[in-house]
């Protein structure tokens, strides 16, 4: 069974940025080149829910917005908009491993949050706390300049007795007003390298948005109880993020099967449990209007996961939860369908409408041009950042975005969704929104959304991966969504470019090193797996070392697997490099 995911604390995290930033020019490894400058370009920024946002594009819910460095890792590559991870009343819930299979669509079997509610709330206010220290230090001026605003908007799901119990409510009040938190926290501050800021003003509002998530058999009738409940018992503007069910179990399998995905199997009993379209349209029409006159905000995201059956056998699980790119045409073509049936009612395609959109279904590098300039704010990402690259990924999307703003020949965001609308109109279509789904539909447009476009096979090397020495390819660093790996140089001794080592509290075993490392093997499992902490150490009967710092020097101890290895080990920390951990 795999270990508990725990966090790193905030002064180890915030003397790691340090530490990785005067050794490597990096923070939370990722290299300079792929920090993004909101001002480097055009105009990008946008509103969520009526707040600033400097770019449209941030992480989904889901792996990357779990823990304090994932944020702050999409916040160093543009993203702007972070919808946290899904915080729910089960919170002990045991998730099968792997759970992630991003080979060549992508596949998961995760629920909401693996961490304790205070553990959730914590680290997404520890998040805050470090953007707010690593903008006021100073430190990123040339590279990043003012970053401009973000937005954390909180996700919960996924009925209303849980998200009207104590514990979630407690959740939502502490993200609205985290002083408590923050107050106890500051001192992991002062006692660091930014010891300097450890008093920075930091906003005690933390979230006042919320993205319902519908997920996991959300009954339809309580989504509308449940958004009202988080209008009006916890003010919050409100986003229901829909399933791509509600376009119905025919339209779906058309569609897959449109697109050459007819080994992909959905059942009717997934789509009969979810919300009909119909009701849908009803539901949001409903709560536009609630919204309205209470001052509140609304609006839909498109969308969540679409659960098929597992005939893959990769997830230890009889259905996965399918995204990527077919779930982009899914959601594109539902898209399409509500905003032909409620006309005005949807602010996409150039028509202002008073229910904004958001959306998360496939987007990548290529589309995200196309469909921000649609009207959607904002676009956030999941499968694309579980690839080689990971949140490296950010910035060329945002790049490729601010180019096609420029190749129009506007200059922001908002003449660039008119200038598209405009574009649809002249060409006489109903509007951009018609457009961009047509294209999405046709095979020739359409093409990077087949299934013969995103068959992929992945690099394979004919050598099993070993403790020490490995092709270096990076890739488990990249993939890796919790940032759990760690690179250092290697010794003459090893005679290797580079060794990598498993930050063991960080890794919850989801899979995606393994899917990618092109070696035999686990590189979560063989690698060196370190643990500062030693309860965790010690309740792990696999191969471990622990690890700590007493005065400037490494002390490791090792458990029967590899023991033999601590000498080795000594002189891979021991390095100029060393390990960016104060684990004193
Ligand atoms: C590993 C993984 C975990 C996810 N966890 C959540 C979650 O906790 N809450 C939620 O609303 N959506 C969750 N999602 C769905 C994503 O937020 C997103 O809606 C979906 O993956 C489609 O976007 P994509 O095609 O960019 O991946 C998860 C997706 C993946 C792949």
């Amino acid at each position: 069974m795999h270990e508990p995911l725990t966090p790193q604390p905030l002064g180890m995290l915030a003397d790691r940025m340090h530490r990785e930033w005067q050794t490597r020019r990096r923070i939370f490894d990722l290299p300079t080149a792929r920090f993004f400058d909101v001002n480097s370009g055009p105009d990008l920024s946008a509103e969520f829910l009526g707040r600033p946002i400097a770019t449209p594009l941030g992480p989904a819910a889901g792996p990357h917005t779990q823990l304090a460095q994932n944020i702050v890792l999409g916040w160093l590559g543009g993203g702007r908009l972070f919808e946290l991870k899904t915080v729910q009343i089960l919170d002990e819930l045991e998730i099968a491993r792997p759970c992630i299979d991003m080979a060549s669509l992508g596949f998961n079997i995760e629920w909401s949050q693996e961490l304790k509610i205070p553990q959730s709330l914590e680290e997404y206010v520890k998040a805050q706390m470090l953007i707010r220290v690593l903008t006021e230090s100073g430190e990123l001026d040339e590279l990043i300049g003012d970053p401009g605003a973000h937005v954390f908007d909180l996700s919960v799901g996924y009925d209303h007795a849980g998200i009207s119990t104590e514990a979630v409510a407690g959740f939502i009040d502490g993200m609205r007003d985290a002083s408590g938190v923050i107050d106890r926290l500051r001192p992991e501050l002062a006692a660091g390298p930014f010891a300097g800021f450890a008093d920075v003003d930091i906003d005690p509002c933390i979230s006042d948005t919320v993205t319902l998530s519908t997920f996991h058999g959300c009954p339809p009738d309580e989504i509308e109880k449940i958004s009202k409940h988080l209008m009006t018992r916890h003010e919050l503007d409100v986003i229901v993020k829909l399933n791509p069910t509600l376009l119905g179990f025919g339209q779906v399998r058309a569609l897959l099967d449109a697109l050459g995905y007819g080994d992909l199997k959905i059942r009717p009993e997934d789509f009969a449990a979810d919300l009909r379209f119909e009701r849908g349209l009803e539901l949001i029409g409903g709560l536009q209007q609630f919204a309205a006159e209470h001052g509140r905000e609304f609006g839909i995201k498109l969308t969540n996961t679409l659960v098929v059956e597992n005939e893959k056998g990769v997830l230890p699980e009889p259905t996965m939860y399918l995204s990527g790119p077919p779930l982009h045409v899914l959601a594109m073509t539902l898209l399409d369908q509500l905003h032909i049936s409620a006309p005005g009612m949807l602010r996409v395609g150039g028509h202002d409408g008073p229910v904004q959109v958001s959306w998360s279904a496939g987007i990548d590098k290529d589309n995200l041009a196309d469909s921000v300039g649609l009207g959607i704010v904002p676009a956030t990402v999941c499968s694309d950042l579980l690839k080689p690259g990971g949140y490296g990924r950010l910035a060329p999307m945002l790049k490729k975005l601010g180019q096609a703003i420029t190749d129009a020949g506007v200059a922001n965001l908002d003449e660039f969704v008119e200038h598209r609308a405009a574009e649809a109109f002249a060409d006489g279509a109903r509007d951009s929104v018609a457009v961009y789904t047509a294209e999405l539909h046709d095979p020739e447009t359409g093409a990077p959304y087949r299934a013969e476009a995103t068959a992929t096979s992945l690099r394979e090397v004919d050598h099993d991966l070993e403790m020490w020495g490995c092709v270096a390819c990076n890739l488990c660093v990249t993939v890796c969504p919790n940032d759990a790996f760690v690179k250092l140089p290697s010794t003459e001794e090893l005679g290797h470019r580079w060794e990598y080592l498993v930050l063991s509290e960080l890794c919850n075993e989801c899979g995606n090193c393994n899917t990618f490392c092109p070696e035999r093997g686990d590189p979560a499992m063989l690698k060196p797996r370190l643990y500062t902490s030693a309860h965790r150490f010690e309740a792990d009967d696999r191969p471990a070392f622990l690890v700590g710092m007493a005065d400037g020097v490494p002390t490791i101890t090792a458990n029967d697997g590899c023991a033999d290895e601590i000498d080795t080990l000594r002189s891979v920390i021991g390095g100029d490099a060393g390990l960016p951990l104060d684990t004193a």
